[in-house]
């Protein structure tokens, strides 16, 4: 879990090409972070597990994220990685449940599977929710596919809402320029919150040096989790700065 009230997460998906640039973009990010906003803010980023050992050895402010894992803990699962054999690489937070890996077929059941092997090696679930909603959906429209999500992804596990990140991603949003609006989006926040014991929840979806503050002066959104702006450091930087002058 953060020490920190704030949560700035970058997702690299599949990106860089190679190694050398992994580690060139993590040198921008590390350096260009002002120590003084550590107080405030935690930053992750979630590289490619094959870029782990490179960024890794870049890092000293900035924590380490995995993207997803394996809903099994070791053995014969062809191409897979579990949270075990990461944690070496100092791994504290993993993104679960997005869209683009519920959109290739990963399951509730899975999620709820990787959400209790993740908290039993102590690091800390970032459960998307927001798949299945569509632009124009009302508040309570999205406050029921939400929570069936999060109902989904918790049952059965055994420490449940504790430690828990939720980041609210309207899978319209994703890589498409659309942002969903911040007030509405700091309402799902709150239901969030009011149903998880108040996690931390994130805002995903478009996030940009532009659109940036609108999401970060509401005080329901704990942060952002980014996709496409954190490979371009001096925006993901100023996306940092931005989150780090609103305090609550
Ligand atoms: P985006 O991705 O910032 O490129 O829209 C967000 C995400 O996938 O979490």
């Amino acid at each position: 879990m953060p020490k920190t009230k704030k949560l700035i997460v970058g997702n690299w998906k599949m990106n860089p090409r190679s190694s050398a640039s992994s580690r060139q973009l993590a040198g921008k990010i590390e350096r260009g972070w002002q120590r003084k906003a550590q107080t405030i803010v935690e930053v992750v980023v979630c590289p490619p597990v094959v870029f782990l050992p490179a960024v890794h050895q870049v890092f000293k402010k900035v924590k380490l994220g995995v993207q997803t894992v394996t809903s099994e803990p070791i053995g014969a699962f062809t191409g897979e990685v579990s949270i075990d054999q990461v944690l070496e690489f100092g791994i504290q937070y993993a993104i679960l449940g997005h869209s683009e890996r519920r959109a290739m077929g990963e399951s509730d059941g899975q999620i709820s599977r990787k959400i209790q092997l993740v908290q039993d090696s102590q690091v800390t679930p970032i459960l998307c929710v927001g798949y299945g909603t569509k632009r124009g959906d009302s508040v309570s429209r999205i406050k029921q596919i939400v929570r069936q999500q999060i109902v989904k992804a918790l049952r059965g596990t055994k420490f449940g809402f504790k430690d828990l990140v939720v980041a609210y991603e309207p899978v319209w949003a994703i890589g498409t320029g659309l942002t969903a609006t911040p007030d509405k989006v700091a309402e799902v926040a709150k239901f969030i919150k009011s149903i998880t014991h108040n996690s931390l929840v994130l805002y995903g979806g478009s996030t940009s040096k532009s659109n940036i503050s609108s999401f970060a002066n509401q005080e329901a959104i704990d942060g952002v989790l980014v996709g496409g702006a954190s490979l371009k450091p001096q925006e993901f930087l100023q996306m940092i700065k931005a989150f780090s002058s609103f305090h609550f």
